[in-house]
């Protein structure tokens, strides 16, 4: 298959652990036979640096024109530091994703096997962990309209969704869970605002369609305190712009790091894949983070192209990683292991299974 990726190392580590997934999906190639085409561009904190704007035109039209865009991360605390700041690197992923129409977030949270000690959680609480959460990504209080009074005194913003953007996200929800364990949760705040409100008639009413799914409603705050005290529960989780925002990164505890958490967002027209974390600018160019969640996304890259061996292979050969203990300081705070080492490690051991096996009969 030839496949033109758009590449967006962006702020922080986020250079560092796309470099991995690179050297995986490189591996891919040479592997499988297929024809991937990089280009690279300027996103964030670096592009507000380099070009005046977090998303300049010339890095909208590249991932336009591409199939895919394999993205790093955003964000630099010299921008969190000045509330006031007119530009800043979260903007370019937001319009990124506003731009492409990715309005689906898709964030798989799973717990290794190799890994059930690392997780702050009790092993009986984390085990069978397997759910993936359907966040809306292009509405909500993300997009809407954003005000503040001339004194600086009074800021609002405003939390505002359509039908039609319930109902297109809801449908790949279902579908979702339908191919897995006919469950779906909505999570919502239904018993103070309009919007979520809006969101179960929708959602009601398009599981009408979906009789084998058992669809069921969670407050948010109560799921915020579900997933912790038992994750295995859930199967699908759909949910808005923000409350996924949250509960994905408390999901990432689960595992034992956020650093492992992979994510697809995907339109009609466009998809992106990242890393759930962000730039975690202390570790950058320390050759620390953890490459596990941006391999991973590469991996759903291939998945969304159909390419499931490969995806298998690339799956495969982090949790053979895992097993050897190959793994950055987030996961073993003894660990030897560099994100370019553990990068290397991943990538040399992606290997076409069928040759395995041809290889053990002969
Ligand atoms: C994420 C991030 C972004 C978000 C930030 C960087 C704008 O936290 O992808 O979860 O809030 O969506
Ligand atoms: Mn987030």
């Amino acid at each position: 298959m030839n496949l033109n990726i758009a590449l967006l190392p962006g702020d922080g580590v986020g250079p560092e652990v796309l470099a991995q997934a690179v050297k995986c999906l490189q591996a891919v190639e040479e592997t499988f036979n297929h024809n991937f085409i990089y280009r690279e561009a300027l996103v964030g904190a670096i592009a507000i640096d380099k070009k005046g704007s977090p998303l300049p035109d010339k890095t909208l039209q590249l991932c336009k024109d591409a199939d895919a865009v394999l993205f790093g991360a955003i964000g630099d605390p010299k921008y969190d530091i000045d509330p006031n700041a007119k530009v800043r690197p979260e903007q370019g992923l937001l319009k990124l994703r506003k731009e492409l129409g990715l309005f689906t977030n898709i964030r798989p949270v799973k717990v290794f096997p190799t890994l059930i000690e690392n997780s702050p959680l009790k092993k009986e609480i984390i085990s069978g962990t397997d759910f993936t959460i359907y966040r809306e990504l292009t509405g909500g209080i993300y997009f809407g309209e954003k005000k503040l009074n001339e004194k600086g005194t009074v800021a609002s913003d405003l939390c505002e969704y359509s039908e039609k953007e319930i109902s297109r996200i809801a449908h790949l929800a279902f579908k979702a869970a339908k191919n897995r364990r006919n469950k779906l949760t909505l999570v919502d705040k239904a018993n103070v605002l309009e919007s979520s409100r809006l969101w179960r008639k929708v959602v009601t009413k398009i599981g009408e369609s979906y009789p084998e799914v058992n669809l069921e409603y969670l407050f948010v705050d109560n799921a915020a305190m579900q997933i912790i005290l038992n994750p295995s529960q859930f199967d699908v989780i759909l949910t808005e712009n923000m409350f996924g925002d949250i509960i994905s990164d408390e999901g990432s505890v689960i595992g034992g790091s956020i650093g492992l958490l992979a994510s697809a967002s995907v339109g009609d027209d466009n998809a992106m894949f990242e890393p759930i974390h962000g730039s975690y600018s202390q570790a950058k160019g320390k050759d620390i983070a953890n490459p596990i969640a941006s391999i991973l996304s590469a991996a759903m890259l291939l998945e969304h192209f159909g390419l499931f061996e490969e995806a298998m292979a690339v799956r495969e050969a982090v949790d053979k990683s895992l097993e050897k203990g190959i793994m950055t300081p987030d996961l073993d705070a003894k660990s030897q292991y560099g994100t370019n080492q553990v990068g290397d490690f991943i990538a040399d051991n992606i290997v076409d299974s069928d040759d395995d096996f041809n290889i053990n009969d002969e």
